[in-house]
């Protein structure tokens, strides 16, 4: 068999698009050649969201496992994919909802706020759910006062900065990625790069963020990028971002925090995957995403919340 190129396999995946009605969703980590053949694409706000409101009956998600959980508690009528069901957020699955319940009955059955990075079983047991550029907004629009915040407690820590009304309490998860960046990091970037503006994720440790000029979710970090007026900016988010970043603005030059700050399940997606589940869609023998019967309706009320407090 004859090599081929990536621009014949995206001219097969739209082919198979046409023919099979798919509409593919694409979180902003992946790659290029794959955002190029994309529908929808975005951060995983946006990806929720565009996911209740498109038309088509089979949507494929490229990202992690809870963007296609969180695809399927919106459209239950809809068939949902996943392009590669290896890909999952560790963060996702950091305590199970017994965990969760016990802290939650343990402060006095105070509210739970769920990341969007939880799995449906994690969701059912919360009231709301939050992405990162909406958590903010979110949990000051709440009536509760006390809050149980999971699973990110980095995030949960500068959600609490910014809303020293409430009481957030925490336990210890997070991203292993994001969450890894060392300030001794931060502070070689700003030397190696000292007219940059710092960029961050607020899944980074609050001492990274304490550094930053500008903390917010991927689509924050993007848009703030774009219309900036500076020229250099050191990003500190997942490392593809800088990337695209690169090719979106050609003019301006950005810079990792780290080189480290890699997502390895956020990479296993290929544009093969992508061919290979449209093929078994269009031959009746792909896999759909099926969540139990028991969760649809409590996970899906947290995200109902979500789209109701913070759209
Ligand atoms: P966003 O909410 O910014 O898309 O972040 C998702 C994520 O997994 C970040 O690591
Ligand atoms: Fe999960 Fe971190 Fe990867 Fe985002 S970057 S998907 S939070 S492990």
């Amino acid at each position: 068999m004859t090599a081929r190129t990536l621009y014949e396999v995206q001219q097969h995946i739209l082919q198979l698009k046409k023919e099979t009605g798919v509409c593919i969703l694409a979180h902003s980590y992946q790659s290029p050649e794959i955002l190029e053949i994309a529908d929808i694409t975005g951060d995983s706000y946006r990806l929720s969201a565009m996911a209740g409101k498109t038309d088509a009956a089979r949507l494929l998600l490229c990202g992690v496992r809870f963007m296609a959980e969180t695809a399927k508690l919106l459209n239950p009528q809809k068939q949902i994919y996943e392009a590669n069901p290896n890909a999952g957020c560790p963060m996702a699955e950091q305590f199970s909802p017994e965990e969760i319940l016990e802290k939650k009955h343990a402060l006095g059955d105070c509210a739970v706020v769920a990341y969007v990075n939880t799995s449906a079983a994690l969701k059912a047991v919360s009231d709301v759910c939050v992405t990162s550029s909406s958590a903010v907004e979110i949990v000051r629009n709440m009536p509760q006062q006390e809050i149980l915040f999971i699973p990110d407690c980095n995030l949960g820590a500068y959600v609490q900065q910014q809303c020293p009304e409430k009481k957030l309490h925490f336990l210890k998860g997070g991203c292993p990625y994001h969450g890894a960046v060392t300030v001794a990091e931060g502070q070689a970037a700003k030397a190696a790069h000292p007219e940059a503006l710092m960029l961050v994720h607020p899944e980074c440790n609050p001492a990274i963020s304490a550094m930053a000029d500008y903390v917010g979710a991927t689509s924050g970090i993007m848009q703030f990028a774009k219309q900036s007026d500076a020229k250099e900016f050191i990003i500190g988010t997942e490392i593809s971002i800088v990337m695209h970043l690169a090719l979106e603005c050609p003019k301006k030059r950005f810079y990792p925090i780290t080189s480290r700050l890699i997502c390895p399940d956020m990479r296993v997606t290929t544009l093969m995957d992508i061919e290979r589940v449209l093929e078994q869609i269009a031959a009746g023998s792909a896999e759909e995403l099926l969540l139990p019967d028991a969760l649809m309706a409590p996970a899906r009320h947290c995200l109902d919340e979500m789209l109701r407090l913070g759209g």
